[in-house]
């Protein structure tokens, strides 16, 4: 009797650790992360978050340390989001307006101690607003999208005069992207980068974030007027086609994981360069599963940012961007 064997044999390639090595499709290096972090007021201030265990609150003269770190990880870029004092935030958001405000602050201390890593600022009016809205509300508690697309271009204009390399508009108002790109190449910031959070879904990953900028006990209501609903694809294609349009370099989709489908179909379609946004509650289910015993953190942050890269993605925004840099360089 003679046996049979199997003509092919895929696990040939995998028997070892340099033929694996030699047929991986894909790579993953710290030069495909941001990291997100968060800034506080004070002085040698850290002020650890208790829904994302493991990251913290900097103040800006600790944040210079952060992208000090960074370059030296090989980390390219950080993305940045203040906590606002309580006395600062109003009904319109004005603080995101001022020009030594907590963001620009931050963004002018890094810029001249490590101008080398790249900066990503946030324009949306949610860590500056009462309410913790992204825009201003009317008497309904509807969010209005023309008047809030004006101060947004202001504030993404007060991000670039203190020296934003990207502005990334999360608020998710039609139309912003364009006028954003307008007023920046009116003021000839034409190498000022736009990120658009294009693909943003209202989603219930958010929470801890909003812990860490100081909005969660704020908001009223919910945000799904203006971010997506998680039922729709068709849809994301023709927001970031838009986005596009208007000006955009780069896309994000966001949240991460539970949307994998929806970077590989942007990738596909259009060919431009996609970020994604392993966003807080994605961080916080990773480390809860590791505190209960459930999971080994670095196998699991190597393999979930490993699948942003095969769906599609150019980088993605991670907090574990410093321990997952760590990792990678050995
Ligand atoms: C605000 C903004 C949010 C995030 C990034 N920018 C929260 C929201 O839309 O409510 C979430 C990021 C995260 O959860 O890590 N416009």
């Amino acid at each position: 009797m003679t046996a049979s064997f199997p003509a092919l044999r895929l696990r040939r390639p995998r028997a070892s650790a340099w033929s694996r090595a030699l047929h991986a499709e894909n790579v993953l290096t710290p030069a495909d992360l941001i990291w997100p972090l968060f800034v506080c007021e004070g002085q040698r201030q850290e002020e650890p978050i208790a829904s994302l265990p493991g990251v913290s609150r900097w103040s800006v003269d600790l944040m210079v340390e952060r992208a000090r770190e960074a370059r030296d990880l090989g980390i390219p870029c950080l993305a940045l989001f203040p906590n606002t004092p309580r006395e600062l935030r109003s009904e319109d958001g004005a603080e995101a307006l001022n020009p030594d405000n907590l963001m620009c602050r931050a963004t002018r201390a890094i810029k001249d101690a490590v101008p080398e890593v790249g900066i990503l600022t946030d324009v949306a009016l949610d860590p500056y607003t009462a309410h913790g809205h992204d825009g201003l509300v009317d008497a309904a508690g509807y969010v209005l999208n023309d008047e809030t697309t004006e101060i947004l271009v202001r504030q993404a204009l007060n991000q670039a005069r203190a020296g934003a390399d990207i502005i990334a508009p999360s608020d998710m108002m039609d139309g912003r992207v364009g006028a954003i790109r307008e007023a920046l190449e009116g003021e000839r910031f034409v190498n000022v980068q736009i990120m658009a959070y294009s693909a943003k879904y209202a989603s219930a990953f958010y929470g801890p974030f909003r812990d860490a900028v100081g909005s969660r006990g704020l908001l009223k209501g919910d945000k799904k007027t203006y971010q997506m609903d998680p039922a729709n694809a068709e849809e994301a294609l023709r927001e970031v086609e838009a986005d596009l349009m208007e000006g955009a370099d780069s896309v994000m989709v966001k949240p991460g994981l539970p949307y994998l489908d929806i970077i590989r179909r942007v990738k596909d379609t259009f060919q431009v360069p996609v970020f994604a946004y392993q966003v807080s509650g994605e961080y916080a289910m990773i480390e809860t599963a590791v505190a209960a015993g459930a999971a080994d953190r670095d196998a699991m942050v190597i393999e979930t940012l490993m699948a942003f890269k095969r769906a599609g993605c150019s980088g993605v925004l991670t907090y574990h961007a410093a321990h997952a840099a760590r990792l990678l360089n050995g």
